[in-house]
């Protein structure tokens, strides 16, 4: 297998300079060097990376993440990632019993497995099973043998930070339903259906037996406090990579006037900005009913008398604001099946102008294909490997949950064409998603 050797040689050569790369970013920021003990500046969600360090830092870890599979075991690889659920787990029973908290209020700041379960009135080799498991991964340090304090990653993790939110939901949603997704995905009639009803997660939990069609619906009902913690995830989290889409898109290029449709805006985590940034655009934030309150509530504390108005609507009915400059869509069509997503898009289409443009925020998937031999990155996968964790299992999640799904570049540019819509500019901002650029066919 000569092509082994090569693909290694080149894959070392990858991480070799793009270490060279990475600190001579962090240098060009004026940072120190990276430690696993402390929260570092790069931690800072209010801070916007440089180019350099932000390509640097994705191709260092995606060039790692490759090594480390080409050169381990792989059936020991493969038996290891059948168990990588335990992870998760381990981070739920953590988030549940507050343990980072336990840990941090200690007059050292580090403690024994044994007091650890003392406190939450559970057995040591329990917190331990956990503890030992998580800090292998990076996430606790374990000072002594039985002995844990926290580190740069589980001090995300204390009080109600959005980050333990966000772990408490998911670890109990996707943790449930994870077991039915082979048995679902197998089943002929079940397999080709987008209907949630036919979903892994409703065979997991039968949430249409009780009557319900739709997760959230149940989960509002029936499950408030995971609701309630999905929400003040997202209250954290939804700034995540809105300072390279301000920064990375031309948005001063919008006519003085120009009117920008945030189509199902929420509280307005993207468009605020955005007009704050460029006060002499118009904005509208479109949302449903109850959640428009919420919106104005935002611009009103955090941007009085901004030029925005606010429309109550079903984004699947017509549009009412004819031929706007932008219609945005960000986080909104991973959230739906093509055929709705199509549907949602022909409804943009139809109010559009010809200079009309739809902008699109989403993940974009890459396919797991090499970087051809000719290509700088080679041998490195176009998808880039551990760096785009996040993207990949959120794609999973899409599909065995809301029948929903994120998408490649190929997979858009076919919605599109359905809608009567095409692509003319892919932007790749400094965030974890992108940013697409559609007008009319
Ligand atoms: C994942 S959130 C994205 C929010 C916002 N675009 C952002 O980036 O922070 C999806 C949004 O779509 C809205 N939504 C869902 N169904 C809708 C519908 N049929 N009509 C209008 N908005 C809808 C939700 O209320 C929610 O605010």
């Amino acid at each position: 297998m000569a092509d082994i050797k090569s693909e290694y040689a080149a894959l070392k050569q990858v991480i070799l300079s793009q270490f060279s790369k990475f600190e001579s970013a962090l240098d060009g920021m004026g940072m120190p060097e990276v430690t696993s003990s402390d929260l570092h500046p790069l931690d800072d969600p209010s801070l916007l990376v440089s180019k350099d360090l932000f390509d640097a830092r994705s191709q260092l870890v995606a060039a790692l993440g490759q090594m480390s599979s080409l050169v381990q075991n792989p059936a020991e690889h493969l038996l290891s990632e059948s168990l990588a659920h335990h992870t998760s787990a381990a981070l739920s029973f953590i988030a549940e019993t507050g343990i980072a908290d336990v840990i941090e209020s200690s007059p050292e700041r580090q403690l024994h497995v044994d007091e650890i379960a003392k406190s939450i009135d559970s057995h040591p080799a329990r917190v331990s099973h956990a503890l030992r498991l998580l800090a292998h991964d990076g996430i606790f340090a374990e000072v002594r043998e039985g002995t844990f304090a926290n580190n740069r990653s589980s001090k995300l993790i204390l009080g109600a930070s959005p980050i333990k939110q966000w772990i408490r939901f998911q670890t109990w949603y996707s943790l449930g339903y994870s077991s039915k997704v082979a048995e679902t995905w197998k089943d002929p009639a079940k397999s080709k259906s987008f209907e949630q009803i036919d979903s892994a997660a409703n065979a997991a939990w039968r949430y249409s037996d009780k009557g319900y069609g739709d997760f959230w619906d149940w989960v509002g009902h029936e499950h408030l406090p995971y609701a309630n913690a999905f929400a003040d995830a997202l209250k954290g989290i939804g700034s995540i990579g809105v300072l390279g889409i301000l920064a990375d898109y031309p948005w001063e290029s919008i006519r003085p006037g120009g009117v920008v449709v945030d189509v199902g805006g929420g509280p307005g985590h993207m468009l605020l900005p955005i007009i704050k940034n460029n006060p002499t655009l118009k904005g509208v934030l479109q949302d449903r009913e109850e959640i428009v309150p919420a919106a104005k509530e935002n611009f009103d504390k955090n941007l009085p008398g901004a030029d925005v108005e606010f429309d109550a609507v079903d984004f699947f009915e017509v549009q009412p604001r004819k031929q706007a400059d932008i219609y945005m869509l960000r986080w909104i069509l991973h959230d739906w099946s093509d055929e709705r997503a199509v549907a949602l898009l022909k409804q943009q289409a139809a109010v559009m102008g010809p200079n009309s443009k739809i902008i699109i925020i989403d993940a974009l998937i890459p396919p797991a294909t090499r970087a051809a031999a000719q290509d700088p990155s080679y041998p490195l996968l176009q998808s880039r490997s551990q760096a785009s964790n996040l993207v990949l299992r959120l794609d999973f999640e899409m599909s065995a949950s809301l029948q929903a799904t994120e998408r490649t570049l190929t997979e858009f540019d076919t919605l599109f064409t359905k809608a009567g819509l095409k692509i003319t500019n892919v932007y790749r901002p400094r965030s974890p998603q992108a940013l697409l650029e559609v007008m009319l066919a």
